[in-house]
C-alpha cells in the first residue's frame, strides 16, 4: 500500500489483560478518506484496539502513527487535537440533560462530577462556546436531529440515542472517526439512515473505523475489513471477499449467532 494514503496505522499493538491476550502483535493500515470495518466475534479485541488508539489504556507493545508521527501517550482530552473522535458501544449519555446539552459537553467528559466542575468553573468565552454550539448544531443538523435539540436525551429512542453519541463525535471535527457498534439496537429504518450518514462522510474527507457486527452494514459502507479473533488479525480484505473467508466463517460458527450475514 502507498505509504501517502494511510491516515491511521497500528503497527504491532499487543495488550494483556493478566493473563489473557487481549490484542496480540495487531497490525492494521487505515487508509485516508476510507470506511474500515473491524469484525470478529465477541471479545476478539475489537473495544480493545479503539481504547488503546485514543489512550483510554495503553500497549504493552507496539505503537500508533497518524500520518506518519507517532502518538505517544495521548490523553483523552488532546484527542481532538490529533483529530481522533469516537463513539462508545455502550451509549454514554448525560440523563437528565439536553441533547444540545449533551453533543457541546463533548465526549472527553466522562463523569457528572466533570460536568459539573466545568458548569461552575468553566469560564469559556462566549465565542468559545457560541464555537461549540455552532459545531454541536451542525453536527445534530446532520444526523437528523435538527428538532431534537431541546429534547431531554432520556425522551429519545435507542436510535436516536445513538445518532447523539454520532453527532458528539463529529462535533470535534475529527479526521478520523472511531464509531463502535454504532448500528447496534438500531431498526432497519434506523440502520439505513446511519448508513447513508457514514457513506455521505467519506465524501467530506474524514476518515471512519468501523467496528460492526452485522455484515450487510459492513458490506455496504466499508471498502476494506480486517477480521479479529482472540486478539489476533484472522484476515483482512475487500468485505465481498471477506464474508466467504473459510477461517473468517469458523471463527463465527459456534460462537455467536451475531455477524451473520
Ligand atoms: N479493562 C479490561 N480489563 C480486563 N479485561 C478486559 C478489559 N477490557 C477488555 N477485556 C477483555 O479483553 C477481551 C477483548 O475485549 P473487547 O471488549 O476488546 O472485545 P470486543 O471484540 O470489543 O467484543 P464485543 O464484540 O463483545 O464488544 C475480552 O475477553 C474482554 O473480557
Ligand atoms: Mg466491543
Amino acid at each position: 500500500m502507498d505509504d501517502r494514503n494511510v491516515i491511521l496505522e497500528v503497527r504491532d499493538i499487543s495488550k494483556r489483560f493478566g493473563g489473557l491476550r487481549a490484542l496480540d502483535t495487531v497490525s492494521v493500515a487505515i487508509r485516508r478518506n476510507s470506511v474500515h470495518g473491524i469484525i470478529g466475534p465477541n471479545g476478539a479485541g475489537k473495544t480493545t484496539l479503539f481504547n488503546l488508539i485514543t489512550g483510554m489504556l495503553l500497549p504493552d507493545s507496539g505503537q500508533f502513527e497518524i500520518e506518519g508521527k507517532p502518538i505517544k501517550k495521548v490523553r483523552p482530552h488532546q484527542l481532538v487535537s490529533i483529530g481522533v473522535s469516537r463513539t462508545f458501544q455502550n451509549i454514554r449519555l448525560f440523563k437528565g440533560m439536553s441533547v444540545l446539552e449533551n453533543v457541546m459537553i463533548g465526549q472527553h467528559v466522562h463523569t457528572p462530577t466533570a460536568v459539573f466542575s466545568i458548569m461552575i468553573n468553566g469560564r469559556k468565552s462566549r465565542s468559545a462556546e457560541n464555537a461549540a454550539r455552532e459545531e454541536a448544531l451542525a453536527a445534530l443538523g446532520f444526523v437528523g436531529m435538527a428538532r431534537n435539540v431541546d429534547q431531554n436525551v432520556d425522551s429519545l429512542s435507542y436510535g436516536n440515542q445513538r445518532l447523539v453519541e454520532f453527532a458528539r463525535a463529529l462535533a470535534a471535527k475529527p479526521r478520523i472517526l472511531l464509531l463502535d457498534e454504532p448500528a447496534a439496537g438500531m431498526n432497519p429504518t434506523e440502520k439505513q439512515h446511519l448508513l447513508r450518514l457514514i457513506n455521505s462522510l467519506q465524501q467530506k474527507d474524514y476518515t471512519v473505523v468501523l467496528i460492526e457486527h452485522d455484515m450487510k452494514v459492513v458490506m455496504n459502507v466499508c471498502s476494506t475489513v480486517s477480521v479479529l479473533d482472540h486478539g489476533k488479525k484472522l484476515a483482512e480484505g475487500r468485505p465481498e471477499d471477506i464474508r466467504r473467508h473459510p477461517e473468517v466463517i469458523r471463527a463465527y460458527l459456534g460462537k455467536s449467532d451475531r455477524g451473520h450475514a
